[in-house]
């Protein structure tokens, strides 16, 4: 039997993200600073799922519905009046969020997700499920015949660095599998490599970063670098993100 190369492409900017649907991708949302790392923390820390929504407005109408959702997010980096955590993984330890269903609004995170709604396979990414992640996703596209795109959050359709890198750390662990790589995803893999001994360093040389150092959550950027520390695959399917079974 012939084995089938899969096609591996990155969408910059989040409005992009509609292109990787139209090719019938299995799509990887990325935006690592912190909505993804967040999400994937609150589903490692037993979390039932979580909702991404695109407004403060809608999560507080969803509480109204159901008074025990938790409410998480962020403008301008902090927690949301009525909210009850920000954004910072650190605080969707065990004890906040076990056993619980989170909606989450995030400025640009949880709009990217939002975004690839229409699509099949939507996998949540992070530094911190990286090879869980090219593992899983190289093996539906290899099943069904698709390619696999990432989908960068970036901020307010800009492309932002750290999200570039955290593709090229899932890259690298895709590219010991048969893939073919587009100059986009090589590029990734580049910055990831060129960056990968001294990673904490050079993430907090990003704009985002900085922005988040300013306001204090240094802690955050430390534990968002960290690779592979959970071995599980959010997927986002039917509105609510869940780990796969
Ligand atoms: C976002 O979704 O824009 C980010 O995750 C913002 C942040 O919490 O740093």
């Amino acid at each position: 039997m012939r084995t089938r190369i899969v096609p591996v492409e990155v969408e910059l900017v989040a409005q992009d993200a509609s292109k990787a649907s139209e090719r019938g991708d299995v799509i990887i949302v990325i935006d690592v600073l912190r909505a993804t790392t967040s999400i994937v923390t609150s589903l490692a820390n037993g979390a039932n799922s979580v909702i991404p929504v695109q407004t403060l407005e809608e999560a507080l109408q969803l509480r109204k519905e159901h008074p025990d959702y938790v409410l998480v997010g962020e403008r301008n980096g902090v927690k949301p009046r009525g909210f009850d955590f920000g954004n910072s993984p650190l605080s969707l330890n065990r004890k906040n969020v076990q056993n619980k269903n989170l909606v989450m609004a995030t400025t640009n995170g949880t709009k990217a997700l939002v975004q690839s709604k229409g699509s099949k396979w939507v996998i949540v990414g992070a530094f911190l499920n990286a090879d869980a992640v090219a593992k899983k996703s190289v093996e539906i596209a290899s099943n069904n015949e698709a390619g696999i795109s990432f989908a960068l959050s970036g901020e307010e359709n800009h492309f932002d660095l750290e999200d570039l890198i955290c593709a090229g750390a899932i890259i690298e662990r895709l590219s010991r599998k048969v893939v073919e790589l587009s100059d986009k995803t090589l590029g990734a893999l580049l910055a990831f490599n060129g960056s990968k001994q001294n990673l904490q360093e050079n993430i907090r040389k990003s704009k985002h970063a900085q922005a988040l150092l300013k306001i204090g959550f240094d802690k955050d950027i430390e534990f968002a670098c960290q690779l592979d520390l959970y071995n599980i695959v959010p997927f986002y399917q039917n509105g609510a993100i869940q780990i796969s079974k």
